[in-house]
């Protein structure tokens, strides 16, 4: 049997390939029909004709969407947490939980490898949820996962706006995984900011397809001032890939 793009890109229990598989094909699913290509289509119209970024009706319309991050960009994420050895990643944006496995995946693979070398480490994903039943579906998934998932998964339910501000942070966070609604973006980096590390890496995803509506944040990472060097990487709808390197001799 040939290897599939997973098992060529992810280390995983063939349970975590068998979970993942079924995720992704069940958000693709609901991605591919006529009502959800044209509910993304009213909001673009929404924000060209009436400056609307995000209504109560959108999260009304998403509460049961998967929304997943795509496969081939999950598997990015996690071979880029596992080039830099990140062991404290935040996602803003979980669902159901499907791109969250991946940096966790990475971020026990990591400390593994530290631990082996006689280091010691810990690290943890920073998942956030402000819808409780999406919350409740991405435990459901992180359980069925296994141990080397959940218990690397630290799940802040509510406004990430405030939970990302609680004082049980990571210090030093290595890698921000922004997958979240669009007016969501900037805000969510700035409370991020302060704990980034330098050379940490910030995802965020159909930067693309949505770009007037992340317009205020791709400003600000083109602004050299904020200290990002950033580029787009080809995906489907775009991937932000930045990373911050601020300027130490100003
Ligand atoms: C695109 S989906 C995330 C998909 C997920 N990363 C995946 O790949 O499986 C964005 C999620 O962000 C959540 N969200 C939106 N605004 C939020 C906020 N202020 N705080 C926490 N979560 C929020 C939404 O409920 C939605 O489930």
């Amino acid at each position: 049997m040939s290897p599939t793009a997973a098992s060529l890109a992810i280390p995983a229990s063939p349970r975590v390939h068998a979970l993942l598989q079924r995720l992704h094909a069940a958000s693709a699913a609901q991605e591919h029909t006529l009502s959800q290509s044209w509910f993304y289509l009213k909001r673009l119209i929404a924000f060209h004709l009436f400056s609307t970024t995000w209504a109560a009706a959108a999260d009304d319309h998403m509460r049961d969407k998967f929304v997943a991050l795509e496969e081939d960009k999950c598997h990015f994420v996690y071979l880029l947490a596992r080039s830099s050895g990140a062991l404290n990643i935040v996602e803003a944006g979980t669902s159901f939980g499907v791109s969250t496995i991946y940096p966790a995946l990475a971020v026990g693979q990591n400390v593994a490898d530290q631990k082996a070398r006689g280091a010691s480490v810990s690290g943890r994903v920073v998942a956030t949820e402000k819808e409780p039943t999406k919350a409740a579906r991405a435990r459901e998934h992180w359980a069925e996962a296994g141990d080397e998932i959940a218990g690397v998964i630290d799940l802040r339910e509510g406004d990430l706006l405030e939970t990302l501000k609680r004082d049980d942070m990571p210090e030093q966070v290595d890698f921000l995984l922004l997958d979240i609604w669009t007016p969501m973006a900037l805000p969510t980096l700035k409370i991020v900011k302060p704990r980034l590390k330098k050379g940490a890496i910030v995802l965020a995803d159909n930067t693309k397809m949505a770009r007037a509506l992340y317009k205020e944040y791709l400003d600000y990472l083109h602004d050299p001032a904020n200290g990002f060097k950033t580029t787009e990487v080809p995906y489907s709808g775009g991937l932000q890939m930045s990373v911050y390197l601020p300027d130490e001799s100003s």
